[in-house]
């Protein structure tokens, strides 16, 4: 086990996983050159990129669609600045989908210049943290021996990621540099297809009644926990050379905090919370079910 200073490279003020990281690649991601058609999911850790990554693999790809060849979900939109499948980018055919978790101003100067299409994907940050204090356990196997510890290292961004706080209001403050669609966790576990079709017509993508349909279904969570290509299940065997405690398709709900924080913790929370974003304009709804 590992611990969390050991976990983490700071660079430019921003905490990186430091395995799979390629530091020569990050240090010169200004240059990265980006595509037109070039599609970028962006999010803090936990907040379902996993999710979106099969959803955004679902919309480009019929095969996955159709359920021909077993790619995984991380083959057809694999993660930016953790190439652990060490792919060619550069020689990678068009559209390149791509997930991330960079602040804003970390990010290829191109999507700055509102080349290419992003995605933002944001979920309540107590479930967030919740999450990924089971991630953190049960998964990466950073070592997190409590939750009380882990809120400590959260609320401190001192995890991969750095603050929640900074990275949704960086990128919301500097929406207007990008070519950026904000869609929250919580409105598509409430309506997918709704938010399939936001994001289909943001894409430019026309699918059928039927494909739609077909996305949706293969997006849910219960097919997602048991469909090899999108559960990491082979990713985390890969990488860490064991079985997983826990699955990284956890539970896939709204406020599980409630079973984790204690009042006080709560109270805590929302106090730090109503500070750090006050004046934040985007309305979080995040009790709906
Ligand atoms: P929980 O730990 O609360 O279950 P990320 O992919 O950004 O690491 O986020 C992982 C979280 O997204 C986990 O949350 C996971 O269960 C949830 N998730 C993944 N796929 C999902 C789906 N199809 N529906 C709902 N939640 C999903």
């Amino acid at each position: 086990m590992e611990d969390a200073d050991s976990f983490l490279f700071k660079f430019k003020g921003y905490h990186f996983g430091r395995e799979e990281l390629d530091i020569g690649f990050i240090e010169n991601l200004d240059d990265f050159v980006i595509r037109e058609s070039d599609v970028f999911i962006i999010t803090y850790p936990k907040s379902g990129t996993s999710w979106f990554q099969q959803l955004l693999s679902l919309i480009y790809f019929e095969e996955h669609r159709k359920g021909i060849g077993n790619l995984e979900t991380v083959d057809r939109v694999p993660f930016f600045e953790y190439n652990f499948r060490k792919m060619d980018f550069v020689e990678r055919p068009s559209p390149r989908l791509f997930a991330t978790h960079l602040p804003y101003y970390l990010v290829p100067r191109g999507l700055k210049n509102k080349k290419a299409k992003i995605i933002y994907i944001y979920r309540n940050p107590k479930d967030v943290m919740c999450s990924y204090f089971h991630f953190s356990k049960n998964v990466t196997l950073q070592v997190t021996s409590s939750f009380e510890e882990f809120m400590e290292q959260f609320l401190e961004g001192k995890v991969l990621g750095s603050l929640w706080f900074d990275h949704i209001k960086g990128w919301y403050e500097h929406k207007s540099l990008f070519n950026i669609q904000f869609l929250m966790y919580e409105e598509m576990k409430k309506d997918l297809k709704g938010s399939l079709s936001k994001v289909c017509k943001f894409l430019g993508k026309e699918l059928s009644e039927e494909e739609m349909d077909s996305i949706v279904r293969q997006a849910t969570f219960q097919n997602m926990k048991y469909d090899p290509r999108a559960n990491y299940k082979n990713i985390i065997k890969t990488r860490y050379g064991l079985e997983a405690k826990g699955h990284f398709l956890r539970k896939g709900t709204i406020g599980d905090w409630k079973n984790h924080m204690t009042v006080e913790q709560n109270e805590r929370f929302d106090k730090i919370f109503q500070r750090k974003m006050k004046d934040f304009p985007l309305k979080f709804i995040w009790d709906m079910n």
